[in-house]
């Protein structure tokens, strides 16, 4: 009898098993495919790997702005092909090696709820007291004619193998995998064509750092169609209704469907089980509590975040909750990040949020430059960081920046929020000179 039996070994499922065994307990992980989940193998890290070896190319090209002179870089494709796979493999080596150090039992399987504490893997069958569901999610592929049969369309995964600069790509959907697929193509100097259905790119944004965005995107020489709803696909042809309701379309050597992720729900015993499921995906609560006695679930699977440092917390937080541990999820101040160049980064609410609740607030806006080191790192380039805090007290509510790698100290800002920090706090924070974050602080005392 197993304390802890965990399906799906991505960052909220290996986690979670690693954490449940540290504390002592006797946990069985299984994975069909790859330990890592999406993440590690056809997510965060490979396009992150990508994107890294298009900076690198970039930098060669604006090699000059810093007074170096490269002549004619060239982006060697299976070159660049072979480090994304060795980067995926050493990270995933280092995954099972985490896991066989703190005594989590994994099996290499396809696994199934075959009744309340039991799973079936193959030939196995063993019981536990606790299950906790990490199955993740896959490309959605919405209901739009030919879609599905065009060989010229590639979802997330598909279009990590290109072994070709394609000429030009069109991309449906402009959320956030649509965006870094196109900044990493666009830097390689495809014709990149976004097409989007809503009136501004990555809704989750706020807007004011999603028109920044927007405009270094079109510095690119991105062209991105808003208010464009996709209605067919033939072959490489996208076709799409334009904001005044006409019929266009447009053609790329390939078509990357990126339309958003959907949960991983059927074909392992949820319905037989009977574990409620909602319009996101499985329906858990603060703690991750299925409404099963014993099941629980956290990550993409339950369609709330799908993030894998959100799945991961999940997947803790439902582990401390199963062994008498208090502990509750929140969502508030979650920080999410777009590796597009430049980065985007943010954690908390957005002034459309604030202005929604009809929460009163200030603001500030400064320019990243304000720190020294952005105009020795980032020459030519500019950048932005946004702080809300609350009227009253000065409390900070929500930090967005653009620019540089921002995404590496917005952990700091995040830390502000999750502790309900005022500007008076955080004048008394030192940060570190010469850095970016310099630029945060000085936001935070602006607002
Ligand atoms: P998404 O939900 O972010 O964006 C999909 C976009 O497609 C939306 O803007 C939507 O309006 C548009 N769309 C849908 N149907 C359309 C149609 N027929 N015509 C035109 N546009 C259409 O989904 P995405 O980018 O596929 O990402 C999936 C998930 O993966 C997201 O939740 C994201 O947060 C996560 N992710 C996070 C990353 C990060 O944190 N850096 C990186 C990659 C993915």
């Amino acid at each position: 009898m197993y304390d802890l039996a965990v399906i799906g070994a991505g960052p909220g499922g290996y986690e979670a098993a690693a954490y449940a065994a540290k504390l002592g307990k006797k946990v069985v992980l299984f994975e069909k495919g790859e330990v890592g989940g999406t993440c590690l193998n056809v997510g965060c890290i490979p396009t992150k790997t990508l994107l890294r070896s298009a900076r690198a190319y970039s930098d060669c090209r604006e090699a000059e702005r810093y007074g170096v002179t490269v002549s004619a870089p060239v982006f060697n494709m299976p070159a660049v092909q072979e480090r994304r796979k060795q980067v995926v493999a050493t990270l995933c080596k280092g995954v099972s090696a985490m896991l066989k150090g703190a005594g989590v039992e994994v099996i290499k399987a396809e696994a199934r709820l075959a009744g309340r504490g039991k799973v079936v893997a193959g030939e196995r069958e063993i019981e536990a007291a606790n299950i906790l569901l990490a199955t993740g999610s896959v490309p959605a592929v919405p209901p739009i004619p030919g879609l599905r049969e065009s060989k010229t369309v590639l979802d997330s995964t598909g279009i990590l193998e290109v072994q070709q600069i394609p000429e030009s790509l069109v991309v449906i959907g402009a959320g956030v995998i649509g965006l870094e697929f196109a900044c990493f193509f666009a830097e390689l100097g495809t014709a990149v064509t976004m097409v989007e259905m809503l009136d501004r790119i990555a809704p989750v944004l706020d807007e004011e750092i999603g028109k920044r965005l927007h405009a270094d995107l079109k510095k690119k020489k991105v062209v991105i169609q808003l208010s464009c709803r996709v209605t067919q696909v033939e072959g490489n042809t996208v076709h799409y209704t334009d904001a005044e309701g006409k019929a266009q379309s447009v053609s790329g050597t390939q078509v990357l469907n990126a339309t958003g992720r959907q949960p991983v729900l059927k074909g392992f015993g949820l319905e037989e089980v009977g574990v409620e499921v909602e319009r996101r995906g499985v329906r858990v609560d603060e703690c991750g509590r299925t409404n099963v006695p014993g099941i629980w679930a956290c990550g993409d699977c339950t369609g709330r975040l799908l993030l894998a440092h959100s799945a991961t917390r999940e997947g803790i937080v439902a582990v401390n909750t199963m062994f008498g541990i208090p502990d509750r999820m929140r969502f508030s101040a979650i920080p999410s990040v777009i590796y597009t160049h430049p980065e985007v980064a943010q954690v908390g609410a957005t002034e459309e949020e604030l202005k929604r609740q009809g929460i009163a607030y200030r603001k500030a806006v400064m320019p990243m430059a304000i720190a020294g080191r952005f105009i020795v790192e980032e020459a030519g380039k500019s950048g932005t960081v946004k702080v809300l805090v609350s009227e009253r007290h000065g409390q900070v509510l929500g930090v967005h920046m653009i620019g540089g790698c921002c995404g590496e100290f917005i952990a700091t800002a995040a830390a502000m929020v999750e502790l309900e920090l005022c500007v008076d706090d955080v004048r008394q924070i030192v940060f570190p000179h010469p850095t970016l974050s310099e630029a945060l602080k000085e936001t935070v005392l602006h607002a």
